[in-house]
């Protein structure tokens, strides 16, 4: 989604802004724009560009009038259409009429239409379709002499939800930001403020960061914050520390960081895990649940929430809860629980899962469940998130920053979590403490299965590139193979735009099996756990319609090229560990069709790492 970059210092903020807009590029954009304060000629001077940061970093070399010293003030943004196609005119940021006040936005301004007539009327001229162009004209028409003033009143106008910075050539040196639904960051530095919608753009400069919550107002400049509310009563906001370093978001010689997001599993399980499986007790240890045994045993319902991949590990949870703790669980996706009248018990537990903690329906879903006083437990990655800081309960990924849309490794963390909450929430309930042991050491050898799996990255490779041409594939399995079917269609078709579903095996006959042919792969996914036997059945039903067949089979399993034209070995484990195995395969099976295909791995069209609108 749009990402915004402030800065306040001492010079060169267009190399800062920019810096820290290509640090949001794996969000997701398709233009960009930059304000910034000429204290030559003391006015804001205002470059963008459709496409790509490289194409804005070109404009700025051509068309900013003065030398890159005299701007020590600026705002950015990369925009996500939603409110007009992407054109420089509706790129942002956006300035008032009389060319006073420039402000970025993150969100959607539900009344925008009637604002926009009520401002036309006054005279204001608009040069976007944007929501986001009312404010700036909103925040003129409500100045007087003080800035922080005259975005909070214009903000009293506004219905829906915004994180927004402002930059005025009256007030130099001065930045205002406000949020409420869109997250807004802080970084706290020596003699320089950044201000971004994600930390991602903050963490090169420190690791002190400041979150902003709803209905804040934030006035900062180089050496100074202050935080208020709406109404101008000052708010003390707790500072938080970022364990991210650098490192973390760079590339690190992978082509892509969606690459180096597949082969940092083993190392990112291990990180999620360190600490927190109690070899001796059968069980695991996760503080942030902030739940006593008792809590956890009184509870008769699980609910699972999530959007996306998070939905996908969801449903593998499930599966999870089910067996370890004999608790039924089910699985919403977040928008579907929002809007309907959902049904909450007071023993039911929800558990939200989110990798950026900032999905706007996952955020939505968890107000509605706690407004209904269900118990809240948070899994995300991103430490200060939303939804983890409004659960206020949960457990972090320590995955790192996942940069690649297309989610990986937080998949397989969230896994990982959620096979140790489980266990926890079992031993509170039936699972024995020998059962419990063996969960341990299996979830324990996490890292080791999926390196057995990375192994075999060059016959993936053949694989994917014999198969590449394909427009449209299934995928089908059973049990726990049914949710990593949907999570491998999923991949392929984020990252190739090839045409893929995921469907429980036995559905293949109610229906799906009409489009098989030549022309359309299946990938059967049959490890040696229970429902083998079937699955072999419907890989041999596509066959017979002539389909070609990949199957993902467990190493040493020396009939299954008698039911598929090609084979991806994963190692014997488990039965819950298999689809953490079986998705490690596939997603290199779709990194590799999309990198013969020449796709944009890291930023597919279209597509938002972090999805903040409905
Ligand atoms: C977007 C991303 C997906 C992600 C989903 C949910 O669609 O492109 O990769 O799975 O949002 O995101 P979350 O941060 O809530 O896990």
């Amino acid at each position: 989604m749009c990402g915004i970059v402030g800065y306040a210092g001492t010079g060169n903020a267009a190399g800062e802004i920019l810096a820290g807009l290509r640090r949001l590029e794996y969000r997701g954009y398709d233009s960009a724009g930059m304000a910034l304060w000429n204290a030559e000629t003391r006015r804001l001077d205002v470059v963008k560009s459709v496409g790509k940061i490289d194409s804005l970093e070109k404009r700025l070399k051509k068309e900013l009038p003065a030398t890159r010293s005299a701007y020590a003030m600026g705002i950015g943004h990369t925009r996500w259409a939603t409110h007009g196609a992407p054109t420089p005119a509706n790129a942002h940021p956006h300035v008032s009429d009389n060319g006073a006040f420039a402000v970025v936005h993150n969100g959607i301004i539900e009344n925008y239409q009637t604002l926009k007539k009520r401002l036309a009327a006054d005279g204001f001229s608009f040069k976007s379709e944007t929501d986001s162009e009312v404010i700036a004209h909103l925040i003129q028409q409500c100045y007087e002499d003080d800035l922080t003033r005259a975005v909070s009143a214009a903000l009293k106008n506004i219905k829906g939800t915004y994180g927004i910075v402002v930059i005025s050539n009256l007030h130099p040196g001065v930045i205002v930001a406000a949020r409420k639904g869109s997250p807004l960051a802080v970084g706290i530095c020596r003699d320089k403020t950044i201000i971004a919608s994600d930390i991602s753009a903050i963490v090169q400069h420190t690791d002190r960061v400041i979150f902003l919550e709803d209905n804040d107002i934030l006035t900062a400049s180089a050496n100074d914050i202050e935080v208020m509310s709406l109404n101008n009563i000052p708010i003390s906001r707790e500072m938080t520390h970022i364990d991210w370093d650098i490192e973390q978001i760079e590339k690190n010689g992978y082509k892509h960081f969606m690459l180096k997001e597949i082969y940092g599993q083993p190392e990112a399980i291990a990180d999620a895990t360190r600490g927190r499986l109690l070899e001796d007790e059968g069980s695991s240890k996760l503080d942030g649940m902030q739940m006593s045994a008792g809590e956890m045993a009184s509870v008769d319902r699980v609910l699972i929430l999530g959007c996306g991949t998070s939905l996908y590990s969801g449903m593998i949870g499930k599966y999870f809860f089910e067996d370890f703790a004999d608790i039924p669980t089910e699985v919403q996706q977040s928008a579907e629980f929002r809007y309907r009248n959902p049904i909450i018990g007071d023993k039911t537990c929800v558990i939200a899962l989110s990798q950026s903690g900032e999905t706007a329906d996952t955020l939505a879903a968890v107000r509605e469940a706690m407004r209904k006083g269900a118990t809240v437990l948070s899994i995300c990655n991103v430490v200060g998130s939303t939804i983890a800081r409004e659960t206020g309960r949960g457990v972090y990924l320590h995955a790192g920053p996942e940069v690649g849309v297309a989610s990986t490794k937080a998949f397989t963390c969230q896994l990982a979590v959620l096979a140790m909450m489980a266990l926890r929430f079992g031993r509170t309930h039936r699972l024995s403490l020998q059962r419990g042991e063996e969960i341990v050491q299996s979830i324990r050898r996490l890292p080791e299965y999926i390196r057995a799996v990375l192994e075999q990255k060059n016959a993936i490779r053949k694989i994917a590139e014999k198969y590449a041409q394909f427009k449209n594939a299934f995928f089908i399995g059973r049990g726990y193979m049914y949710p990593a079917a949907l999570e491998g269609a999923l991949k392929l078709k984020e990252i190739s735009y090839v045409h893929a579903e995921g469907y429980h095996a036995a559905e293949l006959k109610h229906g799906p099996i009409a489009l098989l042919g030549s022309d359309v792969p299946v990938v059967g996914l049959v490890p040696k756990i229970p429902g083998y036997d079937k699955t072999l059945s419907n890989l041999q039903e596509s066959k017979a319609r002539k389909s070609p067949v990949i199957a993902i089979a467990t190493e040493g399993d020396r009939h299954i090229m008698e039911h598929c034209d090609d084979a991806i070995f994963i190692p014997e484990c488990p039965e819950f560990i298999s689809p953490t195995c079986a998705v490690v395969a596939e997603q290199l099976l779709a990194y590799y069709v999309a990198e013969k295909l020449g796709c944009e791995i890291d930023q597919p069209r279209n597509l938002a790492k972090s999805v903040t609108v409905e």
